[in-house]
């Protein structure tokens, strides 16, 4: 008889939840594989997270470890304390853990002190930039792992440079791709277009919650100030993250609809694929977004300095403009103007990374 092969994965924050849908169905396929999912409930609101189990059809969480918010000790303490607990009442044979996030970094020590083994997917990605929380915890999640699912070539050769034994990293494409792939036409029934009184190929998309771009009031006015600009040509769609919305409650700054701007509240995942399938440009600072302009083929004019998922850029679809108004202003009007360089699409962005991650898995930890 095959032993059953225990696998814990963990989800915390929005940007897990796309990539913990692909390999939850993947691993289903195993008859002799166990899998649990754990939330770790960092994030806890309704449209930062129960709407993605609905739009994803994510299975239930086994435990919801309810965490909430705290600055990052806390938060990444108390999950590790609740993670730990439960590690000691169900044990599994491997814990898989996605993403950057806090979660992430918590829920792989907790499982390496116990000597469970780590599986990291997105692993590899660098900003080299330690000012940002996320690039700690890739660092330290990496370090700890046992096994390294990257998404883009540069994953490989940062682990490489690292010193992480060839044996040890696969490439296997883009987990939030897979999810992308499968929901797209399920996207395209979403109704936000009629919802917000926007057409098609009609507005741009900007979403923004890096503590670089939104903490410090100078900055987050002079973005909020070239962002204006462009909403007096093109209306632009805004779906304000929680922590964006109270620096902008505290600073008094109003994003008004004759100025160009639709303000919601965050979106749930069908109908951010739908608004960002029909933009014209997309402007953001998140790392995921990224990604999936590059497959919708959407321009993406990402907010920041660095990126840690450099194919985005080369593929031609993304352009790393920062926060200095005056590029931004110029990578916008040659987007708008439709000036393109030659696009490719990443390699193993295919639809199928969850199912090699659950190939692997089962290969190197089933028996
Ligand atoms: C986290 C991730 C970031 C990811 C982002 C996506 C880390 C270090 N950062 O950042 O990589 O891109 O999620 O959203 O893990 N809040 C709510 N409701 C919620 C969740 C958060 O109101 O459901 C508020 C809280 O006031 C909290 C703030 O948002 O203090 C920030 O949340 P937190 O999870 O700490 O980090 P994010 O900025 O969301």
């Amino acid at each position: 008889m095959t032993k059953q092969l225990s696998i814990v994965s963990i989800a915390g924050a929005r940007p897990n939840f796309m990539k913990i849908g692909p390999l939850a169905k993947a691993l289903a396929h195993y008859p002799s594989v166990e899998h649990r999912l754990v939330h770790t409930g960092q994030h806890y609101d309704q449209n930062m997270s129960d709407l993605f189990f609905r739009d994803l059809g994510l299975p239930k969480p086994w435990r919801n470890l309810e965490v909430g918010s705290g600055n990052h000790a806390t938060q990444t303490a108390e999950i590790m304390t609740r993670f730990d607990r439960v590690m000691e009442e169900a044990p599994a044979d491997l814990v898989v853990v996605v993403g950057d996030v806090n979660s992430t970094i918590a829920c792989a020590l907790v499982a390496a002190k116990r000597g469970i083994p780590v599986a990291h997917v997105e692993a590899g990605l660098r900003s080299y930039d330690r000012s940002m929380p996320e690039e700690i915890n890739r660092l330290l999640t990496d370090a700890i792992s046992d096994v390294l699912l990257v998404s883009e070539p540069s994953g490989v050769d940062n682990l490489r440079r690292e010193g992480v034994p060839d044996d040890r990293v696969h490439l296997v494409g883009n987990v939030m791709i897979d999810t992308l792939l499968s929901s797209r036409e399920k996207a395209r029934t979403s109704m936000i277009h009629a919802t917000l009184g926007i057409a098609h190929g009609a507005y741009g998309v900007v979403t923004l919650h890096r503590p670089s771009n939104v903490d410090d009031p100078a900055v987050m006015r002079e973005l909020v100030g070239v962002l204006g600009e462009i909403a007096r040509s093109l209306p632009l769609v805004f779906p304000v993250h929680p922590r964006t919305s109270a620096r902008l409650k505290s600073q008094g700054v109003e994003l008004r609809r004759e100025a160009g701007f639709l303000v919601t509240d965050p979106l749930g995942y069908l109908d951010f694929l739908a608004l960002m399938e029909g933009a014209r440009i997309i402007l953001t600072d998140s790392g995921g977004i990224q990604e999936e302009a590059c497959i919708l083929e959407v321009p993406c004019l990402t907010l920041r300095e660095n990126t840690e998922r450099p194919v985005t850029v080369s593929s031609g679809w993304n352009d790393l403009v920062g926060r200095d108004p005056e590029k931004i202003r110029g990578a916008a009007k040659r987007a708008l103007s439709g000036q393109t360089s030659a696009k490719s699409r990443p390699a193993l962005w295919d639809g199928r990374a969850g199912e090699r991650i659950a190939e692997i898995l089962v290969r190197r930890y089933g028996s």
